[in-house]
């Protein structure tokens, strides 16, 4: 068993899109065992997204996480991580498959819709950044 985290992004939320991807989520029989919205603030974003802090993208990557609500959730399943990256689609929607939720609905490569994370260790960072143990269904 394994868990990853979500995130639906300001783009996401605000182009009314967190049925859309719950739906999808659901219909791939992944367990949403955590879910809420909340809104960073820049030093969140900053510490949320550190290991990307030299990065020519990361100002601006943090200005747009904080630039609206965002709707975090834990998932949980066998192989949810890399099954739920396959469901988001690459980082770069032009790059992404068809029918996953970044070729469907991305605009851009910074406002990709969705965020999961790409490995255990990086999982429980994320979700330990978030999500204290009392409001995660076991
Ligand atoms: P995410 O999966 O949340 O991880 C880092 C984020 O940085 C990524 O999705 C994009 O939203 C954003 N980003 C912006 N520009 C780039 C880039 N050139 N390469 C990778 N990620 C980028």
């Amino acid at each position: 068993m394994e868990r990853t985290l979500s995130i639906i992004k300001p783009d996401g939320v605000s182009h009314g899109l967190i049925g859309e991807v719950i739906k999808r989520l659901e219909k791939n029989h992944i367990k949403i065992i955590a879910i809420k919205m909340i809104q960073m603030n820049q030093k969140q974003a900053q510490g949320f997204y550190a290991v990307h802090k030299d990065r020519p993208f990361f100002n601006s990557l943090t200005t747009f996480m904080t630039s609206g609500p965002v709707v975090v959730m834990v998932l949980e399943g066998n192989n949810v991580i890399s099954k739920y990256r396959d469901l988001m689609g690459a980082t770069n929607y032009k790059e992404a498959a068809e029918g996953t939720i970044r070729k469907d609905f991305a605009t851009d490569i910074e406002k990709n819709v969705v965020h999961g994370s790409d490995a255990p260790e990086t999982a429980a960072f994320e979700i330990g950044y978030f999500f204290n143990s009392f409001e995660i269904m076991s």
